[in-house]
């Protein structure tokens, strides 16, 4: 027999007040509209677990654009409403509250967007991923804080499990792949055998999602606080090689992950350009054509690759300062910073972060304007002067305004030696 669950207490506790009463408010408009309302997905899982999360999903049985745009109203805040997915949020005072239409959902064929028609809570629920992300939590006043949970998440939950629903759910929809490696890694979890092996059987049916889709999915594991747990699984379970086949997680990414996170907060960009560390250029291309990151990443990913043949340069010990900037100068932040991390020689790691930290802000005290006042010409003569005040401010040879002027003097006196006539 199941257990009869309230977590009314539990709602109280783990949220903050504002949207305690925005699921009280809302749960007796629905129930006056002769709708039931329901708290779903990660959140009910999370309050279970005890961890904090505000991303409040809602399932109304009836029409959930017009309950947020009733809510909406009682809040003065704002509605969005996404109406070909019967879906809306309410927005007010910065919280942002989902409701959906319960759905009734089937996939054409796998890997394809589901076709979606309005159903029960029970039908909603069915569909989704996991059971412990298939519980819901009843908001009508009569039944406020009523566990509903008819997948056994509550026990998978207790057990530490990723579990299923139903044995065609990755070919449905193989994203659950990454997903169900993410929850396993985060939660500290297992995936139950059955599960386990339904994902090594159907791990193939990756190739039937978008590019777009498994970014979307990869982009969320590197925002886990330690993705390098979700890249080793996948690396294990043959998750990784589906992204391309050179890509490894082993001890040296782990090891560089750590000390991104300890030395650079590290961030999602820094562990992709990790990722693709060693891949070579060619590798790199076929990835990004695969994955289709937005333009700055895919920048990241190509700077990556090309930074890593020029680190070499940076071991030579009689580099100047001005030399270590005309190498590393174009490449994006985040390429560099992985760079930093990856490279095993401490000189090119010591001149990446003086590159970073100092080297890229310097430029000279005078302007293209003060250069004109000091009768230097506009044209190319004005860009080397510029450039080579910029190479003596790097190498300490001037130091002050008034020393770049007369090095600027210096530098006019000369030229009109060179070029006058008569002298020649
Ligand atoms: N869901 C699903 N299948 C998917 C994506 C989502 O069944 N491919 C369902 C799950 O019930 C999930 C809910 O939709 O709990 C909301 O999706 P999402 O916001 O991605 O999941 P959360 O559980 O909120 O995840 P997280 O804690 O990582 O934000």
């Amino acid at each position: 027999m199941s257990e009869t669950i309230n977590l009314a207490r539990r709602l109280g506790s783990g949220l903050p007040p504002d949207l305690v009463g925005f699921l009280r408010t809302a749960g007796k408009s629905a129930g006056e509209a002769g709708q039931k309302l329901y708290l779903v997905g990660g959140v009910v899982r999370d309050l279970l677990l005890g961890r904090s999360n505000v991303d409040l999903d809602l399932v109304l049985e009836g029409d959930a654009i017009r309950l947020a745009q009733e809510l909406a109203s009682g809040l003065q805040g704002k509605m969005v409403a996404h109406r070909r997915f019967g879906t809306a949020s309410v927005q007010w005072n910065g919280w942002k509250v989902d409701i959906a239409t319960a759905r009734l959902e089937s996939y054409p064929h796998p890997g394809a967007l589901p076709v979606v028609r309005p159903g029960s809570i029970e039908t909603d629920l069915s569909r989704r991923d996991f059971t412990i992300n298939a519980m819901a939590v009843e908001l009508a006043p009569e039944h406020y804080g009523l566990l509903l949970d008819r997948f056994g998440g509550l026990n998978d939950l207790r057990n530490g499990l990723v579990r299923v629903l139903h044995e065609l759910s990755f070919i449905d929809d193989a994203t659950r792949i990454w997903r169900a490696l993410r929850y396993e890694q985060r939660l500290g979890f297992g995936l139950e055998a059955s599960t386990l092996a339904l994902l090594k059987r159907d791990v193939n049916m990756l190739s039937t999602v978008s590019g777009d889709r498994i970014r979307h999915e990869l982009e969320l594991a590197l925002k886990e606080p330690e993705p390098e747990r979700v890249l080793c699984r996948a690396g294990e379970l043959g998750v990784l090689a589906r992204l391309h086949p050179s890509l490894k997680c082993d001890d040296w990414l782990v090891e560089k992950f750590g000390r991104s996170r300890e030395t650079q907060g590290g961030t999602p960009g820094v562990y992709l350009a990790l990722l693709c560390y060693r891949l070579g250029s060619e590798e790199t291309e076929q990835l990004v054509s695969y994955l289709r990151p937005a333009s700055p990443l895919a920048r990241t990913l190509r700077d990556t690759a090309n930074l890593k043949a020029k680190l070499e340069l940076l071991t030579d010990p009689t580099l100047a300062p001005s030399a270590i900037r005309s190498l590393l100068d174009g490449y994006s932040l985040t390429a560099l910073a992985a760079a930093q991390v990856a490279t095993d020689s401490p000189l090119v790691r010591e001149r990446v972060d003086l590159y970073l930290r100092k080297l890229r802000h310097v430029k000279p005290s005078l302007t293209g304007d003060d250069l004109k006042k000091l009768g230097v010409p506009p044209g190319p003569g004005m860009k080397e002067a510029l450039q080579a005040l910029l190479q003596a401010r790097l190498d300490g040879r001037v130091t002050t305004r008034r020393e770049e002027e007369d090095m600027v003097k210096r530098r006019t006196v000369s030229s009109i030696g060179t070029n006058c006539p008569e002298r020649r």
